[in-house]
């Protein structure tokens, strides 16, 4: 069986957008079919433009697949990614969850694997909360959720048994527990829905 997994996310900066790149070599390293989705933008092109690594941000994603329903009803797994936002997910993912009422009231986004990962500044700011923001969202979905606990040896270097989070802190670019932790979360996924499949 080939797993379908759909990895959609919000970016602002770049840093949420490299680990959704990273889950999808991942996944289809693992033999996966991937679709790697950024959700629209919805803020006003004036503060994009106020903030030089928001806007050079937004052009380097020009021309890349935004996000629709169908990808969720497409996929066998779900990944949600979003910068954290005061301790909960970017309203630009939410803008997009907002438009899956109709997939959902016909049951297109029950019994598939969800997961989420997400991005702070500091190291406390809020990373729990942003994932179960998201587990909220998939338990209303029907969704199966699929936490990384600390089911390997990994997890207790990035620390977060809710999803996977990179600290921006010291740098935005991934370092090695960061990479651990999302290739982690991908296998994972991918192996739980594979024996769900049966
Ligand atoms: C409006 C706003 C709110 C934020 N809230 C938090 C927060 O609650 N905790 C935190 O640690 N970082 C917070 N940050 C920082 C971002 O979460 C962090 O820089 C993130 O890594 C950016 O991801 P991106 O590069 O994918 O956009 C906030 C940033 C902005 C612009």
């Amino acid at each position: 069986m080939t797993v379908k997994l759909s990895i959609i996310y919000y970016s602002s900066t770049g840093t949420v957008d490299a680990m959704a790149r990273r889950a999808a070599q991942t996944g289809e390293k693992l033999g996966a079919e991937v679709r790697l989705r950024h959700v629209a933008e919805t803020a006003p092109q004036e503060a994009i433009e106020e903030q030089d690594d928001w806007a050079k941000h937004r052009e380097e994603m020009e021309g890349e697949p935004v996000a629709e329903p169908e990808d969720l009803a497409w996929a066998d797994v779900v990944l949600l990614g979003t910068p954290t936002r005061f301790g909960s997910s970017a309203s630009q993912l939410q803008a997009f969850i907002d438009t899956l009422g109709p997939l959902w009231q016909e049951g297109g986004l029950a019994d598939k694997v969800y997961a989420g990962f997400t991005a702070t500044q500091t190291e406390h700011g809020g990373q729990e909360s942003t994932l179960i923001s998201l587990c909220t969202a998939f338990m209303h979905w029907g969704g199966i959720i699929v936490a990384p606990g600390y089911t390997d040896e990994v997890k207790f270097a990035d620390g977060n048994p809710y999803g996977a989070g990179k600290v921006t802190g010291e740098t935005t670019d991934l370092e090695e527990p960061d990479l651990d932790a999302i290739d982690h979360l991908v296998t994972r996924a991918l192996h739980v829905a594979e024996r769900l499949a049966g």
